[in-house]
């Protein structure tokens, strides 16, 4: 296995709150932020090059008032238009500008001291400064990337603390999942991820792991991993970890972890075949806001499960025209061997609720190409047998900038997904409403618990938003941060 080593090691931030002002901060940049129509205050408008300083947004100039201490003013444009998510971008702007200087340090003077503001500044950093070279052996022309050590946030309350760690929890462990969605299939296997899971556990006293190989996903009746996996010698994996946090109802949180998704016999164009390393972005999301539930005590009861497998060729490859046996006893034929993400998490569902008892449950995918072309990079796609609970999980994604638009189920959807022999069929048309027809048929396997399925197949790789750029996101971590901090303040 190339350089790769625990992902525990993945390079951590320090976020401290200043009680004194930015100027006295001890830092290699200090960032001080600058609206439309606003002016510097006068150590630096005296400074020299002060007149280049521009408000608009995203736009940075460096100042050395003293010849010496660096200064970083970054225009936010229209006060008025500052929310958190102008805030994120900002942040990630200033994290790589400061960058350009091997900054070691930034501190920040926090808009109006908002808490909220300090978050997003938080998350834009620690998002921006993420990394991924385990198998970069040379440094060729590029000069060694600065190593961020440790944001200052200076003029916010002292009691934000609570919040800014949450941030930065979360933050960090969206990171991990970026790391987890980079490594390449040859070095993931869904062995990778329940190693992932026990060193989670392993971490937390109480945090209970469990681990299913082929033969118990087999002998148990997981007739959808089982043959989704039938045709990798990897062994898949049935992964699930339980943190008895709290007192009430338990939450199941469920993501995808196909390794690799070949497609199966019925395979995918070379074109673009290469990404299909991250069709377990769903997984990564789900283990690593586990570790961050965890590591911040939030107060809940959570399960988590992760179907692993990788989906490939082989003279034991499932076929087209297959009938396999889900874990709750529904039959599937099986149309499409590339639309194997529902038949995992199908068992999945089944095993979340009715082995480990959730009460209401949450799934993340890369499910379908559909939602790529229906929302682009913007939203993923949310679909939900609940509005109460739909409208938490969307009220998540605002908060932390992780967008779901949720998209309706109908019985004319679910009449598609009845099978010509058997009860389902995986597969219906593939150009009608792909992604609808999905969550229909993984709605068969929640016994109507409420539940919210999340479509991430365009928001987990090359969003392009400004603080995880190109490649990995780690879509969905903070949201189900946020979801089970809402959950604890409502459930307790
Ligand atoms: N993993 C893919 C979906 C995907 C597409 C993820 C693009 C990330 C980017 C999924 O398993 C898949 O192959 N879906 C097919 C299903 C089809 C055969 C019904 C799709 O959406 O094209
Ligand atoms: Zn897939
Ligand atoms: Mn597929």
């Amino acid at each position: 296995v190339a350089g790769q080593g625990t992902i525990d090691k993945v390079r951590a931030l320090q976020v401290d709150l200043a009680h004194t002002a930015v100027a006295e901060a001890e830092a290699d940049v200090r960032v001080m932020c600058l609206a439309d129509g606003e002016e510097l205050p006068s150590e630096l408008a005296s400074a020299p090059g002060a007149g280049d300083v521009k408000s608009a947004f995203k736009r940075t100039t460096l100042l050395r008032p003293d010849g010496e201490t660096r200064w970083l003013i970054v225009g936010l444009g229209a006060r008025e238009e500052l929310d958190p998510e102008r805030m994120r971008v900002a942040a990630a702007v200033a994290t790589k500008a400061a960058g350009l200087y091997s900054a070691a340090s930034i501190a920040w003077e926090v808009p109006g001291g908002s808490v909220e503001l300090a978050t997003a500044i938080v998350d834009g950093t620690v998002l921006a400064s993420f990394r991924f070279d385990e198998y970069k052996t040379t440094d060729r022309d590029e000069p060694e990337p600065a190593a961020l050590e440790t944001l200052v946030l200076a003029g916010v309350d002292a009691d934000a603390g609570a919040e800014v760690e949450a941030a930065r929890a979360a933050a960090e462990a969206e990171n991990r999942a970026r790391t987890l969605q980079s490594r390449p299939a040859n070095d993931l296997k869904p062995n990778d991820l329940a190693e992932r899971a026990r060193e989670i556990a392993a971490t937390h006293e109480g945090v209970e792991v469990i681990v299913l190989d082929r033969d118990e996903i087999v002998e148990r009746g997981m007739g959808g991993l089982a043959a989704v996996s039938s045709g990798s010698d990897a062994e898949p994996h049935l992964i699930a970890l339980r943190y008895r946090g709290g007192s009430g109802e338990t939450l199941g949180y469920v993501g995808k972890g196909v390794t690799f998704d070949a497609g199966g016999i019925s395979i995918k164009p070379a074109q673009g075949m290469q990404e299909m390393k991250m069709d377990m972005s769903g997984a990564a999301a789900v283990l690593e806001a586990f570790a961050a539930i965890v590591e911040l005590s939030i107060p809940i009861n959570l399960v988590a499960v992760v179907p692993a497998a990788e989906n490939m060729l082989s003279g034991s490859s499932m076929r087209p025209g297959d009938i396999i046996t889900q874990l709750n006893g529904k039959t599937v034929e099986v149309n499409n061997t590339d639309a194997e993400g529902r038949l995992m998490l199908a068992d999945a569902l089944t095993y979340c609720r009715r082995d480990l008892g959730a009460d209401r449950i949450v799934d993340i995918a890369t499910l379908t190409g559909g939602v790529v072309i229906a929302l682009g990079s913007t939203y993923a796609a949310l679909i939900s047998n609940d509005d109460e609970w739909a409208g938490a999980v969307q009220g998540a994604g605002d908060s932390t900038g992780e967008l779901a638009w949720r998209m309706p189920l109908h019985p004319e959807y679910k009449e598609l997904t009845t099978g010509k022999v058997a009860d389902l069929t995986n597969l219906a048309s593939k150009r009608k409403a792909s992604t609808l027809y999905a969550a229909s048929f993984l709605e068969e396997f929640v016994d109507d618990v409420p539940w919210a399925h999340l479509d991430i197949a365009g928001t987990a790789w090359d969003t392009g938003r400004e603080y995880v750029g190109s490649g990995p996101t780690g879509f969905g971590v903070r949201l189900l941060v946020e979801l089970a901090r809402k959950f604890a303040g409502s459930s307790a």
